[in-house]
Order: structure tokens, then sequence, then C-alpha cells
């Protein structure tokens, strides 16, 4: 049995401060939430500040490791030549490329071109041309913290459909993250998302979603996008998680690459977009730690 902390007990967050002027009113109001029958998170889904310092200083550069990319992309380069930036970038500044053996991935980083979804394989044999839209997923471990974010990159001039693909995708997170803040919903996010994308006429992948980071690299909660406003698990100050829908032009259903077990790809063929950004619920709203 678990004794209920006293008010002038020290804080269960480890600030060392009294329960009664840290983590109190906090837990009171979650648990007035809960009594009306929202899902809401655990302990180990609230970052203390020094964690939140230690995921920040990983996502820092998770950013300048995207922002390396946003400099050599080209045509007629390879997602094996983005791979290479990625490791060297992260080594460099004395991180891990969180995806290097992740459940046996083989990669520095996922790079999904057109019609891939997500989880797509470097190689030097894909050189990326006019016409081509390329997703590039960076993901850091600095000494335990993790961060997670990705970028769209469009070489040469598009299909007026598949741009419109990117921005669409790009502006869902936009909407998503406004409605970030505490005491609101994953829900609200998520429909925000949902709404964008199908009111432009594309389709959000279900099979996929963002999650919970910070001490793993996928932690509780799953977040997902085919949700409703005031749905879905309570937003509080301390959360740190992802934003990352997959936009697909045609139909969401998608195809998992059997040779491989990784790699996704629309069922229909058409091109997938996705954007992504880690994002901290603030005592006010929200910050994006990372994009
Ligand atoms: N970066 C992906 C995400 O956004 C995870 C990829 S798993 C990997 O969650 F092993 F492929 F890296
Ligand atoms: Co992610």
């Amino acid at each position: 049995m678990k004794k209920k902390i006293g008010r002038n007990d020290p804080c269960w967050c480890g600030s060392g401060k009294k329960y009664k002027q840290c983590h109190w009113a906090f837990d009171e109001k979650l648990q007035e939430l809960a009594d009306e029958g929202h899902p809401v998170p655990r302990r180990d889904m609230i970052k203390t500040p020094e964690q939140v310092e230690k995921i920040r200083e990983s996502c820092r550069i998770n950013v300048a490791v995207l922002d390396e990319i946003d400099k050599q992309m080209h045509e007629g380069m390879t997602t094996a030549d983005i791979d290479k930036i990625v490791y060297d970038v992260t080594t460099d500044m004395g991180g891990i490329p969180a995806p290097l053996h992740y459940e046996g991935f083989p990669y520095s980083v996922c790079t999904s071109v057109n019609d891939q979804v997500c989880h797509g394989f470097p190689s030097k044999d894909v050189v990326l041309r006019a016409g081509d839209i390329v997703n590039v997923d960076v993901s850091t471990n600095l000494n335990g913290y993790y961060s997670d974010s990705s970028r769209m990159y469009c070489f040469g001039e598009l299909d007026p459909t598949v741009r419109r693909l990117v921005d669409v995708t790009r502006e869902s997170v936009e909407k998503g993250l406004a409605q970030v803040q505490p005491w609101g919903f994953m829900g609200d996010m998520g429909q925000a998302v949902h709404d964008h994308c199908t009111e432009n006429g594309f389709s959000v992948v279900r099979e996929f979603g963002g999650h919970g980071i910070g001490l793993e690299f996928h932690e509780d909660p799953w977040v997902g996008f085919n949700s409703r406003k005031g749905r879905e698990i309570v937003l509080a100050p301390g959360m740190v998680f992802t934003i990352e829908p997959m936009v697909n032009m045609g139909k969401p259903e998608i195809y998992i690459d059997p040779d491989n077990d990784w790699e996704v790809y629309t069922r229909d063929g058409k091109p997938s977009a996705q954007w992504e950004i880690q994002v901290l619920v603030t005592e006010t709203g929200h910050e994006v730690l990372c994009w």
C-alpha cells in the first residue's frame, strides 16, 4: 500500500520543496479531472525541470543536425549522404543517433521518399531528383535523454498537389500545437491536426502516431490524430511528447515492406508527407523543444 504524501512532506517530483508548495495543487487538479472520467498522466509522464533541461540539450543536437541538412540538401544527393551527415553531426556534438540499432533499425536516420510513409532506409541507390519529396526524421540520444523531430525537403518544381500536401501537413502540426495547453486534452490537438488535413482533401495514417519522449525514445502516451476534442489523456505541465502526423495524398491505408519489416509505404502508391515536433506542456501553454 502507498501512503498518501503529507502536505509538509517533500514533493514526489524531487524538487526538494514541500509537497504543498510544489505539486499538491497539480495533483488535486488531476484528481478532479480523473473523477470526471478523463484519463490522466502517470507521474512518470511528468518531467522535472532538471530532466527538461537535459532533454533540451539533446534537442539542440537534433536541431543542429536538421539545420545542417537544410544547408547541404541538393538535387542529386542520395539518402545515404543524408545518413552520413546525421551520423557525423550527431557524434561530433557528443550524441548518439537514436535510430541506430533501435529494435534492429540499421541506420542513423529515417529518410522516407515520396510514397514512403515512414522508416525509409537511407540508400546510395536513392538519388533525390526534381519533383521528389523526402521526410528526414532525426532522433538523438544525449546522455540518455532523447529528442526527435523531422522536416520535409522538396526538390525542384513539385506537382502542385504534392506541394500542397507538404504545406498542409506542416500547417496541421501548427494547428495541433496551438491546442497544446495545460489541462486541455490530447484529443484537442488530434482533432485540429486531423480536421485541417481532411478539410484539404488529404488523409491521416491511423497506425502510427506520436509518443511521449524524454528518458526513453518512445514513452507513453501514444499520440494519435484520429481523436476528438475533449477526449484522450489530459495534458499537464511537464509532459513532453511529439506531434508527427503522416498525411497521405490519397487513401490512409499503408503497407509494410515484408522484406525488412520496417519501410512503410502508402497502399495506393500516392505520396505521403510528415513533419514532427517535440513539445513540452508548460504552466501557461507549450514550448517547442525541437523542430
Ligand atoms: N523517429 C521515429 C519517430 O518519430 C522513430 C523511428 S524508429 C527507428 O518516432 F528505429 F526507425 F528509428
Ligand atoms: Co517520433
